[in-house]
């Protein structure tokens, strides 16, 4: 597997790499079995995969939560090679956004409600980084978590909007024995903490099979947020059944409803999502 830190090492690399197929998983590093999966799923769809390690700092609007962020690059390196990563890409902070770099992508609409409000600016630091990972590793494929739903349409969107060429696949979220969706967060949730964390895919469950067996949305909903307060999560931010594509918010189920949620227990923000 190569390492690469500097642009110009990556370009003399993918240029040798012109005439494969080439897949790319972006990656803020703290790698688990979710980022795995996606390297598997890269590996099926490409001949050569490549991944990206950078905590960016540009789609933290909470500076606490990017120092806080888990960074373990030794370890996140020997989990690529025995992935069979073909090249892993560590951008240096200060030549990926040098000085005086001014440019914000914004995707309207989808990136507005939920996570966009409540982390503002969140969506523009993620569009801006994945356009520009995408400017410098030229890939045929990409490959996100669905884990990240919201995150999953507004790339999408963008890359649809202006032409960027790249095919962008969403890979379903992977979950531990008790359902909690793989995150680099939950290493900060506390032995009892990671107890009651289950209960979020749990509530999502539930509402799913209530919504599905003809219930109330509303009522679904309430009743979802009600099981968390009573886990003990001290604040949801928000927990709706939404169009996949546009993530606006849906009063009775359609084709392509997902229900999505945010609640945070202790101090560690969690998120979640399920198709209905
Ligand atoms: O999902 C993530 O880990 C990040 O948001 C991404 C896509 C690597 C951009 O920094």
């Amino acid at each position: 597997m190569q390492i690469v830190r500097e642009s110009k090492d990556l370009e003399i690399a993918r240029a040798e790499w012109a005439d494969y197929r080439v897949a790319f998983v972006p990656t803020m590093g703290a790698l688990h079995d979710g980022h795995l999966a996606l390297i598997a799923r890269a590996k099926d769809q490409a001949q050569r995969v490549v991944v990206s390690i950078f905590v960016n700092p540009l789609q933290f609007n909470d500076p606490a939560d990017l120092d806080r962020y888990p960074r373990q690059e030794e370890e996140d390196l020997a989990k690529l090679r025995e992935a069979g990563c073909d090249l892993a890409w560590l951008p240096i902070a200060s030549e990926f956004y040098p000085d005086g770099f001014a440019t914000t992508i914004h995707v309207s609409g989808v990136s507005d409600r939920w996570e966009g409000e409540h982390r503002p600016g969140h969506f523009d630091g993620v569009a801006t980084v994945v356009a520009k990972l995408f400017v410098d590793v030229a890939p045929d494929v990409a490959l996100f978590g669905e884990k990240d739903f919201q995150q999953l349409a507004v790339i999408r969107r963008m890359s649809a909007d202006l032409g960027l060429g790249v095919d962008i696949v969403g890979v379903p979220t992977v979950r531990d024995e008790d359902g909690l969706a793989l995150s680099s967060r939950n290493a900060l949730l506390s032995t009892d903490e990671r107890e009651r964390a289950v209960a979020l895919p749990q509530a999502l469950e539930a509402a799913r099979e209530a919504i599905a067996g003809g219930a109330s949305v509303a009522e679904a909903l309430r009743s979802a947020k009600q099981s968390l307060i009573d886990a003990g999560f001290l604040k949801i931010d928000y927990f709706a059944l939404v169009d996949d594509a546009t993530l606006e918010p849906l009063e009775a189920m359609e084709e392509g409803s997902r229900l999505i949620a945010a609640a945070s227990i202790g101090d560690v923000r969690l998120i979640d999502n399920l198709a209905v």
